[in-house]
């Protein structure tokens, strides 16, 4: 095996721990960013006068096959080799001989890696950001199917306040609105050309970079060639965005796992979306949900694990950030696959109203019954000690809101009089709302229409 570097060396490397160390069989996924790089860097050096015109158009040509040939059939994307780059650079020499051995003047692995990283993950966000977007928008859509259904909101997982379930959906629709645009963010931190920085102090060829990076669609050139040899910062932003985002794939799944479960049954999980017991023939379980949860620590890892190689790394690169690939590769597609199956999961879900609502009404209704007063003049901490009496005799006797008498209301506060039976419903909480962000069907009805825009628009 010869390698990139095998001039320096008496001896043959030791096979095993080449092996060992090398990438290829992971960073295969960077081919086509690879020769993309190479292919420019190419025309860079031509109109840098380093390559005649002749041989950049004879690699230029050269690769472009390599790259069709990559791109038929990916198995051809193989090799003993020690990388990507080892591995296009070894078929272009085949093919041109010397005159292949001439492309890779003025440039080192270090910042290519980072460049074709870069220009991968400018590739890549955009389709993760439609699974995500695909995950808001079966969101939405049951939100409307929804309608003016009611379910309990909870705090300390303790029924609260009565709220619309479309103001639910929508509630786990926002954080991935703000993931969205937190990948976009990523997507910008990966705009920045680093070609140009050499192996660590910048390349001796006058290479015009603003030129290279407009062919390779980057608005940035980075600052510094130090910093960018090892600058991984865009990846760790990424992955980043890939955790929370699973964080919240993640939480959604809970809810769902236990809103579907026999306690409560809010909502009815398809049976294609579910699995069942090799013993327990009633088991419907929520399998896809529990992995989706489960694979959140898989995200969570590969960002803590590239923290961890960059915390301790001496300036310039470092063989240590070959690692990167792995924690960036397993992040897009965890969180690929994990979006692909909560937006099957909850455009299967059926909601059951009734048992919802049932659920949204009883001594959550309480403090309503506050606001009845605090409507009539009573201080709001007097009404709350008022009510608070009130429930405390409910709960013993087993009772609620709707089954006291005029006369015991009126036990409990002179101030409650026979409209108070209409204020204590689900439907009259929620429609006592008045702000914008909250659970009121109007506010509700505006963020799902302002969701569906949002749609429309990224969607082009
Ligand atoms: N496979 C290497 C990586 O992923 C490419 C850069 C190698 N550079 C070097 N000087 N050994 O980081």
């Amino acid at each position: 095996m010869t390698t990139l570097w095998s001039g320096r060396f008496d001896a043959a490397p030791h096979a095993a721990t080449f092996e060992w160390g090398s990438s290829f069989s992971f960073d295969r996924r960077l081919f086509e960013d690879d020769v993309t790089g190479s292919l420019a860097w190419a025309k860079a050096l031509a109109s840098a006068g380093v390559l005649a015109r002749d041989e950049a158009v004879a690699i230029q040509r050269a690769l472009s096959d390599i790259l069709a040939s990559g791109r038929a059939d990916p198995s051809f994307v193989n090799g003993e080799d020690e990388d990507v780059h080892s591995f296009v650079e070894r078929l272009l020499v085949a093919e041109l001989g010397d005159t292949g051995k001439r492309l890779h003047t003025g440039r080192s692995r270090n910042e290519q890696v980072s460049l074709d990283l870069r220009l991968y993950l400018r590739r890549r966000i955009p389709a993760l950001q439609q699974r995500v977007a695909r995950v808001i928008a079966v969101l939405t859509s049951q939100a409307r199917t929804a309608a003016d259904a009611l379910m309990p909101a909870y705090t300390h997982f303790r029924p609260a306040q009565p709220v619309l379930i479309a103001h639910f959906l929508l509630a786990h629709a926002a954080p991935l609105r703000r993931d969205h645009g937190r990948l976009a963010l990523a997507w910008s931190e990966a705009d920045a050309l680093t070609l140009g920085s050499g192996a660590v102090a910048g390349t001796s060829y006058s290479v015009d970079l603003e030129a290279l990076a407009r062919d390779l669609g980057f608005t940035r050139i980075v600052p510094n060639s130090i910093d960018a040899s090892s600058d991984r910062d865009f990846a760790a932003t990424f992955l980043y965005a890939c955790a929370l985002t699973m964080v919240h794939l993640s939480r959604l799944a809970e809810d769902l796992i236990v809103l579907s479960g026999d306690e409560h049954r809010f909502f009815e999980l398809s049976d294609a979306l579910s699995t069942g017991s090799s013993m327990m023939p009633q088991k419907k379980n929520p399998d896809p949900l529990e992995l989706v949860r489960g694979k959140t620590g898989r995200a969570i890892g590969g960002l803590m694990a590239l923290l961890t190689i960059m915390k301790g790394l001496p300036s310039g690169y470092n063989k240590d950030l070959q690692e990167d690939k792995h924690a960036v590769f397993d992040a897009e597609d965890t969180l690929t696959g994990c979006a692909t199956v909560t937006e099957a999961v909850v455009a299967g879900l059926s909601i059951n109203r009734e048992r919802a609502a049932a659920a949204a009404s009883g001594l959550l209704l309480a403090t309503d019954v506050a606001d009845y007063l605090v409507g009539r003049g009573v201080p709001f901490r007097r009404a709350h000690e008022i009510v608070g009496a009130l429930v405390r005799k409910l709960v013993a006797d087993g009772r609620e809101f709707g089954s006291l008498t005029p006369a015991e209301w009126q036990a409990a506060s002179e101030l409650f009089e026979a409209d108070i039976i209409d204020r204590v419903t689900p439907a009259a909480s929620v429609s006592s709302k008045r702000t914008s962000q909250s659970t009121a069907p109007s506010a509700v009805r505006a963020a799902i229409a302002e969701s569906e825009q949002w749609l429309a628009r990224i969607a082009g």
